[in-house]
């Protein structure tokens, strides 16, 4: 396998780059300027915009890539809201680029997707539900999809996640357990949602899933998360407990309290089952990848 990786300074791309590493599988690590990943070889690294058909095309061929996993994205709920061509732009264009791309060298394309595809009103979702957007970033990451689905040539998956957290190298944002960790230790207050349910999704297993998607060369969607469904006010309670630190400064709001500029859907989750027997996809919960992240 040559497989090539888009947004490889963000958090999966690193965990992915790691993975590689490790297995030492023929691989190509891209991002949006430098590499800020210390764990990459520079080797092992071009500077590729997913949005520059021309970097694109020169990426592709001087590695003849057998698998692509696409993991760039604005991932910015928020910003996207307010920043909608540019969201488009990245989000969508950018993965028909790389599809495009892809198909020229006959290889296979993987999509990171999210389980804001859905409206939040079911929960426990299976990658045969409907789709239901709320927010501009959501609906990109659906207009993506679609590029996929609707397409003649069929040798791609769809990997959809949840909340990814863990730690990484020079990351451009945070994530909601890294700053819960940190917060908490610092005992300062915290006012945390209630209302909204999620499966948080450990980085490494995620990257794990990804790599196995592309091993097995399997094709359709596929759910990615972590085992256990939360509300957000929940995990940081389970956070706070895990570090023997008091619950008092952790205080329940509702999300109609909150000026998001984003809609965020109330409770997804996703099924795992199909994820479990086809790819043996086993995550760690929560307790286990806090015991890694804090060791
Ligand atoms: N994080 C989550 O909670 C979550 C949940 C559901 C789905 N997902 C999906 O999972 C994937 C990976 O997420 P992540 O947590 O690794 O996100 P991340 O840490 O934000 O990484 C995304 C990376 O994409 C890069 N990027 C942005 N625009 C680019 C461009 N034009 N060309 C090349 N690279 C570009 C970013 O570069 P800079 O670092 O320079 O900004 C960043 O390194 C994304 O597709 C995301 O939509 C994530």
């Amino acid at each position: 396998m040559r497989i090539v990786i888009t947004g490889s300074n963000g958090l999966l791309g690193q965990k992915i780059v790691k993975l590689c590493l490790e297995r030492n599988w023929d691989f190509i690590a891209t991002s949006k300027g430098v590499n800020r990943n210390p764990d990459c070889p520079n080797g092992n690294y071009l500077a590729m915009d997913v949005t520059n058909k021309l970097e694109i095309n020169q990426v592709f061929s001087s590695f003849y890539p057998t698998h692509v996993i696409h993991t760039a994205a604005i991932t910015n709920v928020d910003y996207c809201e307010d920043h909608q061509d540019e969201c488009q732009e990245v989000n969508v264009r950018a993965t028909q680029l790389l599809f495009q791309a892809t198909k020229q060298f006959e290889a296979h394309f993987q999509l990171l997707s999210t389980d804001f595809v859905f409206d939040g009103e079911k929960g426990n979702y299976t990658e045969t539900d409907l789709v239901n957007p709320l927010s501009v970033y959501a609906k990109s990451k659906v207009d993506a999809e679609n590029i996929l689905l609707h397409d003649e040539y069929t040798n791609w998956s769809v990997a959809r996640t949840i909340i990814v957290y863990g730690e990484g190298n020079n990351l451009s944002r945070s994530n909601i357990i890294l700053w819960a960790i940190d917060t908490l230790k610092k005992g300062n207050e915290m006012t945390i949602v209630n209302d909204q349910y999620r499966m948080p999704t450990w980085a490494d297993d995620l990257a794990w899933g990804c790599l196995e998607i592309a091993k097995r060369d399997k094709t359709g969607i596929f759910n990615l998360s972590g085992p256990t469904l939360y509300s957000i006010y929940d995990l940081v309670v389970e956070i706070a407990n895990y570090l023997a630190i008091s619950t008092e400064n952790i205080k329940a709001i509702s999300s109609s309290t909150l000026s998001q500029a984003a809609k965020r859907p109330p409770r997804t989750g996703f099924d795992l089952s199909k994820s479990r027997r086809e790819l043996d996809y086993n995550p760690l919960e929560l307790k286990e990848t806090l015991d890694l992240l804090l060791k």
